[in-house]
């Protein structure tokens, strides 16, 4: 299978989970408070990956990999460490980051939100405070106009109802609420925050701008009819309900895709085989139907994050090429799919599940100074790379 000359060939990482010692962050002030307290299997981030230092090892590697972009994201709290007072070093820092990626030969696809917040925002409220959004726009476009420069694409706001929905209603995350109305407010916040965010940085920024969605494909057993509406409710929350209303403000999709669910008898119930080290089941077919399902928005479309947490690596390199003839079937039913951003390049923090889901096509060895020791399926990743084509 052979792809366009010009498909993006990518992985994707998150400041938060690889650059270390975020400690002006709601994550890192929940992490630090919650130590020895904690009622999930929760370890602080710490010195994460320490990319914040070693970013110029892990553009390498991407090199290495023959990859020709890169996904990562800037930390606003770092940024902005208090409400409107930003930190030039900071801003110095990202520069050189960026512009190491590009020396690199990489396109860099930059998340300005990545589930983090500074502190500051999170003591007004967060992302139930209806004044978010103008914040969140003024930072970001602060940001483009100083990195606009070495970014070849802008993403705003990295998987909004994930976060809207661990933060809010299942609450493993900070700030731990567990109430639907909240969520709705924080997702309503998050579409007003991106279109706005969406205006502001095309202001300053011609390049494309646009925002990733999780999207999980949906499927129902064959019980009842209700199993299918069901169905079909859900994937309509988890796709069009968010994206209508931002996408006139895209430039493009981002679509992070993992598992697929599966109503049965009005519960999802999904098969335990195959699945991830996390559990989640593993479903080619519904990456290629959440494709489809996305064509009609006409707007190119980057996957932004497909991957596994893979410990031995047994079924990482089978997993990539078997995700990609999905993506290769929709390109040739005119889906305009434009690249592959593996999630990720190294094992990095995986939120509240702390070190232990290893996603990385490059292990970390936190025994040994987080040294950086590709897998096979790195090597594997990296023939696809070079030649743009699945054997
Ligand atoms: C996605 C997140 C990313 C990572 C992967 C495994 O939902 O965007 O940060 O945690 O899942």
């Amino acid at each position: 299978m052979e792809f366009p000359k010009d498909f993006i060939w990518g992985t994707a990482m998150s400041a938060h989970q690889t650059e270390g010692n975020n400690t002006n962050s709601d994550w890192w002030k929940w992490e630090v408070e919650k130590d020895g307290r904690r009622d999930l299997p929760l370890e602080a981030s710490g010195p994460a990956c320490d990319s914040y230092n070693r970013y110029a090892e892990d553009f390498e590697l991407c090199k290495q990999l023959n990859s020709n972009a890169v996904r990562l994201s800037i930390e606003w709290a770092r940024i902005e460490p208090r409400k409107g007072m930003y930190d030039n070093k900071a801003l110095e820092h990202y520069k050189k980051v960026l512009k190491t990626a590009k020396e690199k030969g990489l396109k860099t696809f930059v998340t300005f939100h990545h589930f983090t917040n500074p502190i500051w925002l999170s003591e007004m409220g967060g992302w139930l405070n209806f004044k978010t959004p103008e914040l969140f726009s003024d930072f970001a476009e602060k940001s483009a106009e100083y990195l606009g420069e070495f970014c070849d694409a802008i993403i705003t706001i990295n998987e909004p109802q994930v976060y809207a929905s661990m933060s809010y209603i299942v609450g493993t995350w900070p700030p731990n609420k567990k109430s639907l109305l909240m969520s709705g407010i924080v997702q309503i916040n998050m579409m007003r925050a991106h279109n706005r965010a969406y205006k502001k940085i095309k202001e300053v920024y011609k390049k494309p701008v646009g925002i990733v969605k999780n999207i999980s494909w949906c499927e129902y057993s064959s019980y009842t009819v209700f199993d299918k509406l069901l169905a079909k409710i859900l994937f309509f929350f988890n796709s069009d309900f968010f994206l209508k209303p931002v996408s006139k403000n895209s430039d493009f999709i981002g679509l992070n895709y993992y598992f697929t669910n599966r109503v049965v008898k009005l519960r999802i119930r999904n098969p335990d085989n195959p699945v991830n080290d996390l559990g989640w089941w593993i479903n080619y077919d519904g990456l290629y139907k959440v494709l489809m399902s996305l064509k009609k928005y006409n707007l190119p479309i980057y996957i932004t994050e497909n991957g596994l947490a893979d410990s031995h690596d047994r079924q990482r390199t089978d997993f990539i090429k078997k995700m990609l003839t999905q993506v290769h079937t929709a390109l040739s039913r005119g889906v305009k799919i434009k690249g592959y951003f593996y999630w990720s390049l190294l094992d990095n923090y995986e939120w509240h599940h702390g070190f232990w889901p290893r996603f990385g096509l490059v292990e970390i060895d936190r025994t040994n100074g987080l040294k950086r020791m590709p897998r096979k399926s790195f090597y594997d990743y990296a023939e696809i790379c070079k030649n743009g084509i699945v054997k």
